[in-house]
Parts: structure tokens; sequence; C-alpha cells
């Protein structure tokens, strides 16, 4: 079931539990997605990049694959199919497109034209039915050639933001997409305190959710982060099964190469990867 984000959020606000956005890259990565939600009964996030979008051939391909997995797979479970740190232009494409819901990263710009354009598009998801994530505070690491430095965002711009009537709010506690290099200093549990004082029941989201140790997911959950989004460790996952099974030879036996078998281990990985975030982020059975 397609569905915007902002009530599966505001459920697991209220009951202390994160929903997982699990950012997709192919049709297997979509369908391993799926699958992991809809048997474990839990609510989930797609998420798509900008970059990813480009490579799954535009917002309109990937809202059509997930529209026809929603349909063939039989997932009953709340789906939403959301834009990952998107520009405002994107997030008129997605509007357009079919998603559920869309993320718009202001991050960069002075505060107050962050504002300007987010108020623009609470109006226009408002009138479409989508829900709306906005971002303040860089979030660390590199996705897609946009190197952030990890900030940690100003409580009184988030109130600021979270006041325009967006849906949830990312913002800025010292995490980092990708691997965490060995000298992090870790989530800072401060700033998420500030900022859930001033932003009182908004549900926030933790990016980078990759390598964050299990005891700070669950104190971030308990602080109001509601939405966790993980890319990297699904990468990971793919790449090793993947790179297992060529090493193996398993390619080189019977139809070993057909890309069907091929894929199949990474696929399984995937799924592997999504439960066990799951498991963390409390949210299976929630559906
Ligand atoms: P990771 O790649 O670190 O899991 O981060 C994902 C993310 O935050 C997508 O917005």
């Amino acid at each position: 079931m397609l569905v915007s984000a902002k009530e599966m959020l505001n459920k697991a606000r209220e009951g202390k539990y994160a929903v997982g956005q699990f950012n997709i890259n192919n049709l297997e990565w979509t369908k391993s997605v799926l699958l992991t939600a809809q048997e474990l009964k839990s609510p989930v996030i797609l998420g798509v990049s900008e970059g990813a979008s480009k490579y799954m051939v535009g917002y309109k391909t990937i809202a059509a694959m997930v529209k026809g997995m929603l349909e063939e797979l039989e997932i009953t479970v709340p789906v939403a199919l959301h834009l990952d740190h998107g520009s405002y232009g994107g997030c008129l494409k997605c509007v357009e497109a079919g998603f559920s819901s869309v993320m718009f990263d202001g991050s960069h710009y002075p505060i107050e034209e962050n504002v300007a354009k987010t108020t623009e598009l609470v109006k226009i998801c408002k009138e479409k039915g989508l829900s709306l994530e906005a971002e303040v505070g860089s979030i660390g690491g590199e996705e897609d050639g946009v190197i952030g430095m990890g900030e940690c965002a100003d409580p009184n711009e988030c109130k600021a933001v979270a006041d325009l009537g967006i849906d949830f709010l990312a913002a800025g506690i010292g995490n980092i997409h990708g691997k965490y290099p060995a000298n992090w200093p870790g989530l800072s549990f401060e700033t998420l305190e500030a900022i859930k004082e001033k932003v009182g029941d908004m549900p926030l989201v933790l990016h980078g959710g990759t390598g964050i140790p299990a005891d700070m997911i669950k104190r971030a959950i308990s602080l109001g982060v509601a939405k966790i989004n993980v890319n990297t460790e699904c990468q990971l996952a793919f790449a090793a099964a993947t790179r297992e099974y060529i090493e193996a030879g398993k390619d080189q036996q019977g139809k070993g190469y057909d890309p069907r078998k091929l894929l199949a281990p990474g696929a399984e990985a995937i799924k592997a990867t999504v439960k066990e975030k799951m498991e963390l982020f409390g949210s299976v059975g929630k559906a």
C-alpha cells in the first residue's frame, strides 16, 4: 500500500520506535526491501536519491516499478516512496511522478532561503497529499558527490523550519553518510535533546544510519527519532555476497552466469540487513 510517511512516522514517534528508510538502487533492491517489510509486518520507506533516480531511468520509471511490485507481490504493509535529499526541482518532479513523500534538502542554503523554498513545498505537498521532510544542518560525509561537514543543527533554526508545516525533520547531530571514521566522536545527544525540546512532537530523522552502534540508535529513538536512513550498509552487504559468489567461481558453474542466479546472494544479503535494522529500530509487527 503506497502511503505518505506522515502517519507511519507519527505512530512511530508515539510508540517509541523508528521506521527504516532503505535507499533503493535497482529492481532487486526494491524487491528485497519490500518482501522483508511484508514478512516482518513492518512499515517501510523506500528512499531514492537524485543520483539513484538518474541510474534507474527517472522518477516515473521508479514510481511505476514500485506500484507494480506492490500489486504483484501483494504488499499490504504501509510503504512510502520518498525522494532523498531532493532539490526544489527534484521535489516537483517527484510530485508529478507519483511519489508519496519527498525530502527537500535546503541545508546548504542560508536559512532564509531554506525557509522560503520549504514554505513553497509545504503548500504543494499538502495539496497533493505527500509528506515532506526538511533538513537543517547538513549531514556529513559524501552522497552523490555532495560533501557535508557533519554539522550540529541550530535548535532555533530547527524550530523555525519545523513550524512551516513540514511532516518530519532531519537535523544534523554529528551524523555522517557512509562509513564512520575510527575517530568519530558519536552522535551529539546534547544537540538532539535541545532540538527535541524546541520542536516538540515533530518526528525527527536520523540520516547516516550505517554503522551507528545499537545503543546510540536506541537512545536516539528514545529522544524523538522516528525515521532512520540506511543506504551504505545494504550496499556493503550486497557487494560482499556478490564477491563471495564470484570468488567461489559459481558464475562459471552450470548457468551460474544467469543474472537471476548471480544477483541472488546479494539480494538475500540485503534482506538480512533490512531485517536486522527493522528489529533494531523496533518496527517489526507495527504495520
Ligand atoms: P548511510 O549510507 O550512511 O546509511 O546513510 C543513508 C542516508 O542517510 C540516506 O539519506
